[in-house]
């Protein structure tokens, strides 16, 4: 069984909706099973996250996916504190060869999403990992359209101030983005 971990962090769900949404869609892919490893601000200490348990997940991990809402332009600082936290593992590139893939969710439409996939896929580019982007063709920029932020670096979501939960294509998106990481997965680990 390939194992696919979902790292993210979340203040107020909605990435935590993204990351259920990629693991059901890694699911329903048989051969591969989600872990889901949230970052939690009480491992965060000095402004440096530790968690042992979670670090040897990963290490057992075929493929990581990172996920972050978009803080100023780019990572919350409690994911970068998790991204820092495991700069040791690039010394023994101790995750090269895993598949990685990236998402993020912000307020804006754009709210300078980019940059925090770009970010996420540069990190993971210097631990030796492979980067899968999202192919999800974009049909609509309504609240139903699949990929309606048209992005293919990574899984872009967007959800105003009123809305506690992501919309349906967004939602939709992600799982067919977590189908796409699974069958990466299955052929990679071939
Ligand atoms: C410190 C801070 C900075 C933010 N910066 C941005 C930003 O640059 N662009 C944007 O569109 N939204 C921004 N937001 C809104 C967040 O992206 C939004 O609250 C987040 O995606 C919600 O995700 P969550 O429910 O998983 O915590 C910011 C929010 C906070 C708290």
């Amino acid at each position: 069984m390939a194992k696919i971990a979902i790292v993210y962090f979340s203040a107020n769900g909605h990435t935590e909706q993204l990351a259920h949404a990629i693991a059901d869609g890694i699911k329903s892919q048989a051969g591969t099973e989600p872990m889901l490893h949230p970052i939690l601000p009480s491992d965060i200490t000095n402004g440096r996250w530790k968690n042992d348990s979670i670090v040897a997940s990963l290490q057992q991990a075929d493929t990581i996916v990172f996920g972050t809402p978009t803080y100023m332009g780019g990572y919350s600082a409690q994911f970068k504190s998790f991204i820092d936290g495991c700069s040791s593992i690039w010394y023994s590139q101790g995750w090269k060869d895993k598949l990685a893939a990236g998402f993020t969710h912000s307020l804006g439409l754009s709210g300078d999403k980019l940059n925090t996939l770009t970010s996420l896929m540069v990190n993971a580019l210097q631990h030796g990992m492979v980067w899968v982007g999202n192919s999800v063709m974009t049909n609509s920029n309504s609240p139903e359209g699949l990929n309606r932020l048209t992005s293919y670096t990574g899984l872009m979501a967007q959800s105003n101030m009123d809305q506690p939960n992501i919309g349906p294509g967004d939602r939709q998106t992600a799982v067919l983005f977590g189908e796409r990481i699974a069958q990466a997965t299955l052929r990679w680990s071939k």
